[in-house]
C-alpha cells in the first residue's frame, strides 16, 4: 500500500502531577528512551525501536491527562493541504513555529468536537534506534531495560460528539472504520476504532459527556510473551494494573491497562489483525456483547474502563 497523507501517531504529550516520579516511572518501569527536556520543564521519551527523535513527552501540572496527539504526515506539502482541508471543513487550524518541541518541525494544531487537541507535523529529527543502519542486530540493551516497548503505538480518547470526529477523520484526514461498538439502543456508535494504515487502529474514541480526556496512550510489544514480562514488570514494580493480561475482541489485540504514578492509563499491547483500507465494513459490536469486546477470554465489561479516564 502507498503511505501517503497521514501516515501514523507521532507524539503525544501527557500531564503528570510529580515531574521526576513519572520520569523515572516511563524511563525505569516501562522502558522508554530519555531524549531530552526542554526550557519548559517537559522530558521526552521515545520508544527503543523508534527512530524519530520523541513520541512520549511529559509536563508536571495539577491534573493528569493528554495535552495533545500527533500524527506525522508525509511531508511539508500534505501539511499545508491538510491544514487547509481541516479549515475549508470549518475548523479553526493553528501553526506551531518548528523548534516549540525539542527536533520537532512546525505543527498545525486544532481541536476536535470531542475536545481533544490533535496535531500534524512534518519533521521530526531521526535520531535512530541504537542500532547500525548496515548489518543490524535484532535489539538492543534499551529493549530489556523496563517493559521495553517498541514503539507509540495508538490513543482511545474519551469526550462528546464522537459522530463528528469520525465524519474529521474520515472525510478530512483519511482515516477509515475498522471496528466499532454501539450504543445500547443501536442507533450510533458508541465508540470507532480508526487507522490510517493497515494497522487495526491508530486512534479510538468513545463517547463520553466530558471533553478531552484520555482513556490510554498504548505501546506495542513484540510478543504475547513480552506482554506477560510487562506484567511481572508492573508487579515487581506495584504498578496499578486496570485489566489483563488478556485478550480484546475488539482488534484482537493482547493487552494490559495500568495507569502511572499520576493516573494516566497506558496499555502493553500486541497483535491484532492487519486491515487493509478497503475493507469497507467495519466489524461491529453491539454494546450487550460489549463485555467480550473488551476482555474477551473473561466476556467482562470491566466497570474502570468505562468510567476510569484522566
Ligand atoms: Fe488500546
Amino acid at each position: 500500500m502507498a503511505m501517503t497523507g497521514v501516515l501514523r501517531p507521532g507524539h503525544a504529550q501527557v500531564r503528570v502531577l510529580n515531574l521526576e516520579e513519572a520520569v523515572q516511572f516511563y524511563r525505569d518501569v516501562l522502558g522508554l528512551v530519555e531524549t531530552g527536556r526542554d526550557a519548559q520543564g517537559r522530558v521526552y521519551f521515545k520508544c527503543w525501536d523508534e527512530r524519530d527523535h520523541n513520541s512520549y513527552v511529559i509536563r508536571e501540572a495539577d491534573r493528569a491527562g493528554i495535552d495533545f496527539f500527533a500524527f506525522k504526515v508525509l511531508d511539508k506539502a500534505t501539511l499545508d493541504k491538510l491544514d487547509a482541508d481541516l479549515q475549508a471543513y470549518g475548523l479553526k487550524t493553528e501553526r506551531i513555529p518548528a523548534g516549540e518541541m525539542l527536533e520537532t518541525g512546525e505543527r498545525v494544531r486544532f481541536e476536535l468536537p470531542s475536545g481533544h487537541v490533535m496535531e500534524l507535523y512534518a519533521e521530526k529529527t531521526a535520531i535512530g534506534n541504537g542500532l547500525p543502519i548496515v548489518n543490524p542486530g535484532p535489539w538492543t540493551w534499551q529493549r530489556e531495560h523496563g517493559i521495553g516497548p517498541v514503539r507509540l503505538d495508538h490513543a482511545l480518547l474519551y469526550g462528546p460528539n464522537v459522530a463528528e470526529v469520525h465524519k474529521i477523520f474520515t472525510e478530512v484526514l483519511g482515516f477509515y472504520l475498522v471496528e466499532r461498538v454501539l450504543t445500547p439502543d443501536g442507533e450510533n456508535n458508541a465508540a470507532i476504532w480508526l487507522s490510517c494504515s493497515h494497522k487495526v487502529h491508530d486512534i479510538a474514541f468513545a463517547e463520553y459527556p466530558e471533553k478531552g480526556k484520555l482513556h490510554h496512550c498504548s505501546f506495542m510489544m513484540e510478543s504475547w510473551e513480552q506482554v506477560l514480562r510487562a506484567g511481572d514488570i508492573m508487579s515487581m514494580n506495584k504498578v496499578a494494573v486496570d485489566i489483563g493480561p488478556t485478550r480484546h475482541g475488539v482488534t484482537r489485540g493482547c493487552t494490559i491497562y495500568a495507569w502511572d504514578p499520576s493516573g494516566n492509563r497506558f496499555e502493553t499491547f500486541m497483535g491484532g489483525y492487519q486491515p487493509y483500507p478497503d475493507n469497507t465494513e467495519p466489524l461491529t459490536w453491539t454494546f450487550d456483547n460489549f463485555g467480550q469486546g473488551l476482555d474477551y477470554p473473561q466476556r467482562k465489561l470491566h466497570e474502570t474502563f468505562l468510567t476510569v479516564v484522566s
